[in-house]
This record gives structure tokens, C-alpha cells and sequence, in this order.
């Protein structure tokens, strides 16, 4: 078998990390969910589980994966052998598959759009609603755009670690930083800026309800790559002198102003078009957005073409390098548990991904009366990983640093060695050992219910 890689720098650690966080999550997921929640209300409740949550899970992945230098089920096998441990791994492996199925859906939605955006399609004066649900309905088109997109990811990770994700993360990442630069400028001269911001900074807590916590721990995972393994894998990567403290603190404040950023580029567009509602579920930036672009446009032609362009690149660009992130859990797992060359193995993932992604795709269209418990196939795997994996992991995870890791082990991994702060390190593996699980169990027994 190939020798394991290894990130070759600090900068590369954190690129890729925040590569992995900071995706469709903060810029598709991250927005729909503030506009149907209550706004303020949700990013505060949101931004507090990042930090006393997320984070602390975080940073168990991290110990896990460099402790172990595995893939994410043999790492609990290493670090607990013979013990049913192992099958937290297991679940991360099948939770990334779900995630990489329905999330590439969406991605090839973002690359029709990005198409349509440079072919001038979407400033016509057309009915995006209509042409949204003839086109996520349509038996073929929809599969075409996956297939692109899982091979555009499969072909960074084939290239392994260093020259692949590595490499790409690192141009991809400052490209997606300028770009979200000159959407927030574009969006915060529309007319509706104050109303957008209103709705953003003006708390309404009577929306605060149970399940509307258990979907901000949902988001505030699913966009932090955490509770199923990936920064366990991506960890697996780090060199003995990375310090794990400040650079998933560094991944989590990247990633929680790109999806607060997000919301300044969404709602002052939104509130710019009379008529348009924030609340539109996921259809809000394929149905909402285009709208706003098309608006624009009829103003001034050249700001909403720019703006539409670099908006779905933007989110093409923010999907590829996490669903690399996922591909990468799956593709670890079975070049090294099996055997199988990277390529082969990432070959493998690919395939595999195409069929879960096609039924999802499809989910919309021909196989749309297939539901269970009254979900599509989509909106199950959606529910399925943000609601029930990711949290369980969560769980789990921060279970296994806090109480089964030898103490000594987790506060020289969280001290590297005595070189970081000791107070730090500890008052992190008390947020692992007590505040996470309990924290989270809390949220999803109650949220389930
Ligand atoms: N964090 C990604 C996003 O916000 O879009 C989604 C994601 C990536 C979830 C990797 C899970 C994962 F393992």
C-alpha cells in the first residue's frame, strides 16, 4: 500500500479544514435556515453551539485522528482495540456517503445555475420557480450535473493528500474569500440593505422552539464537518508540531463569518425585491436569488450578470472543497481497510456516491412518491445526517475523548507536548468531557421527541 500522506504546512491544515467547514452549509443551508427560524434569534443560539459544542467536538476529532494516524474506523480500533468503539467509525463512514450523495445533488444544481448565469439565462424575466421545479424534476438533466460534480471532486482526491487536497484547498479557498468580498459590496448597495439587516440583527425569540434548537446543533455540525469522522481523517494528516487548539478555533471563526457574511449577501438582495419572502426553504437562492439577479440586471446589466456569476461559482467553489472533505473519509477508509489503491478506492466512493446521489436526484422527479415516514429520499438523508448522525456522533465522539482516552494522552495531544497553554487545554477537556455530550444529548432526545 502507498505510505500514508501528510499536509505539508500550517497554512495547508487550516485551508483544507476550513475547506471542509465552510461550504453549501454556510451559504445554502446556513441562510434558509435563519430566514424559516426566526433570524437573530437562530444565529445567536447558533454561534453559541459552535463554540461550546462544535467546537469541543472538533477538537476531539482532531485527537482521535492524529493520535491514531487512521482512517476513521481504524482509529478506534487502534486506540480501543476489540471494543464495540469501532462502530462510531463505522457510522461516520455511512453518514459521509449520505452527506457526499445528497449534498452533490445540490452541487450540480449550483453548476446548472452557474451555466445559466454565464449564458445569460437567468436575466431574461422568467418564472425561476416554474423553471427550478421543471429542471430539480427533470429524469436526466439533474443526474448529468451530479455525475460532473462527483468527478470534479474525485479527481482532487485521486491525487492524495499533498497534491490534492492540499494543493487545491489552497487557491480554491482564497478565491472563494475574494469572491465573497465583492458579493457583500454588491449586496450592500441594494436598496434593501437596512430591511436585510434589521432581519439579521433583530432578534425573535418566540421562534426559539425545541426542534428549532435541535436543527441550530444540526447546522452548526453540519457545517463545522463534524460528528461522523472528517476531521478525524483530515487529523490523521497533521504533523506532530501542529497545534490542535488554535487552528480548529481558527477553522470554526472562518466558518462562522462566512455563514453570517452569507447572510449579508442573501437578505439585503432579498429585501431589495418587493414581493420576495426570506422564508423559501431551500428554494430560496435557486428561486429567491435568481429574482434579485434578474432585478439587478434590468437596473444595471453588468452588476446582476457579475453578481449572479460569482454567486453560484462562489457556491460551486465552497461545495468542491468540502464534498472533497467527505470523499476523502470514505476514500481513506477503503484504500486502507481493503487494500485497494487510492484510485481505485476513490473510483469506488465515486460510483457508490453516483447511485445514492441519483436516488436523491431523483427523489424530486420520477421517484417522488417514494417516501418514508413522509420524507423523500433527499430530505431523509438530509434529516438523517444534520439531525440523527451527526449529533449522535457528536455524542459519542466527545464520549471517547473525555472518558475512554488515557487523560494523559488527550492533554498532551491538546498541549502538544507542553508547548501550548496548559489552562486552555483544560478548560477544552472540560467542555469535551461534560459540557459537549451532556449538551448535545440534551437537545437531541428533547429535538427527536
Ligand atoms: N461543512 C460542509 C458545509 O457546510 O457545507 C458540509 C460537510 C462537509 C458536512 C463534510 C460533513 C462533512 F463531513
Amino acid at each position: 500500500m502507498e505510505s500514508r500522506g501528510r499536509f505539508s504546512s500550517r497554512i495547508g491544515v487550516i485551508l483544507a479544514s476550513a475547506g471542509s467547514a465552510v461550504g453549501l452549509g454556510n451559504i445554502w443551508r446556513f441562510p434558509t435556515e435563519v430566514g424559516q427560524n426566526g433570524g437573530a434569534a437562530f444565529i445567536l443560539v447558533y454561534v453559541g453551539f459552535v463554540f461550546f459544542l462544535a467546537l469541543p467536538v472538533m477538537l476531539s476529532e482532531f485527537v482521535i485522528g492524529r493520535s491514531s494516524k487512521s482512517n476513521t474506523v481504524d482509529a478506534y480500533r487502534m486506540l480501543s482495540p476489540g471494543t464495540p468503539w469501532v462502530i462510531t467509525g463505522f457510522m461516520g463512514v455511512l453518514a459521509g456517503f449520505l452527506v457526499l450523495s445528497f449534498y452533490s445533488v445540490v452541487a450540480g444544481w449550483t453548476m446548472h445555475y452557474a451555466v445559466s448565469s454565464l449564458l445569460c439565462r437567468l436575466s431574461a424575466g422568467h418564472d425561476f420557480g416554474a423553471e427550478f421545479n421543471a429542471f430539480i424534476s427533470h429524469p436526466l438533466l439533474p443526474l448529468g450535473y451530479l455525475a460532473a460534480f462527483l468527478l470534479l471532486s474525485h479527481l482532487v482526491v485521486e491525487r492524495g493528500v499533498q497534491s490534492g487536497i492540499e494543493r487545491y484547498s489552497k487557491w480554491m479557498m482564497p478565491l472563494l474569500f475574494i469572491i465573497i468580498f465583492v458579493l457583500v459590496a454588491c449586496s450592500l448597495s441594494m436598496p434593501g440593505v437596512a430591511d436585510g439587516l434589521r432581519f439579521l440583527l433583530r432578534p425573535d425569540f418566540s421562534k426559539v422552539t425545541w426542534p428549532v434548537v435541535l436543527s441550530a446543533i444540526g447546522q452548526a455540525f453540519f457545517s463545522l464537518s463534524v460528528g461522523i469522522g472528517c476531521m478525524i481523517t483530515y487529523a490523521s494528516y497533521f504533523g506532530p508540531r501542529m497545534r490542535l487548539v488554535p487552528s480548529a478555533i481558527h477553522v470554526c471563526i472562518i466558518d462562522t463569518l462566512v455563514a453570517v457574511t452569507s447572510g449579508f449577501i442573501i437578505f439585503p438582495a432579498v429585501f431589495s425585491v418587493p414581493g420576495l419572502s426570506v422564508d423559501a426553504g431551500p428554494g430560496l437562492v435557486f428561486i429567491t436569488l435568481p429574482n434579485v439577479f434578474n432585478a439587478a440586471f434590468s437596473q444595471i446589466p453588468p452588476v446582476g450578470y457579475v453578481f449572479s456569476l460569482l454567486f453560484y461559482v462562489l457556491l460551486l467553489l465552497a461545495a468542491l472543497t468540502s464534498s472533497i472533505s467527505m470523499h476523502e473519509i470514505c476514500t481513506a477508509f477503503i484504500h486502507e481497510k481493503y487494500g485497494l489503491s487510492r484510485r481505485r478506492a476513490a473510483w469506488v466512493v465515486t460510483l457508490l456516491c453516483f447511485v445514492g446521489g441519483a436516488a436523491c436526484a431523483l427523489s424530486f422527479g420520477p421517484l417522488r412518491g417514494l417516501t418514508i415516514h413522509g420524507m423523500g429520499i433527499f430530505a431523509l438523508f438530509d434529516y438523517l445526517t444534520a439531525k440523527f448522525f451527526m449529533p449522535l456522533g457528536g455524542i459519542l465522539i466527545t464520549l471517547f475523548v473525555g472518558w475512554k482516552m488515557p487523560r494523559m494522552r488527550v492533554m498532551d495531544e491538546l498541549t502538544n507536548g507542553g508547548t501550548c497553554s496548559r489552562l486552555l487545554a483544560q478548560l477544552f477537556f472540560f467542555l469535551i468531557r461534560w459540557v459537549a455530550p451532556l449538551g448535545v444529548c440534551i437537545i437531541f432526545v428533547n429535538g427527536l421527541r
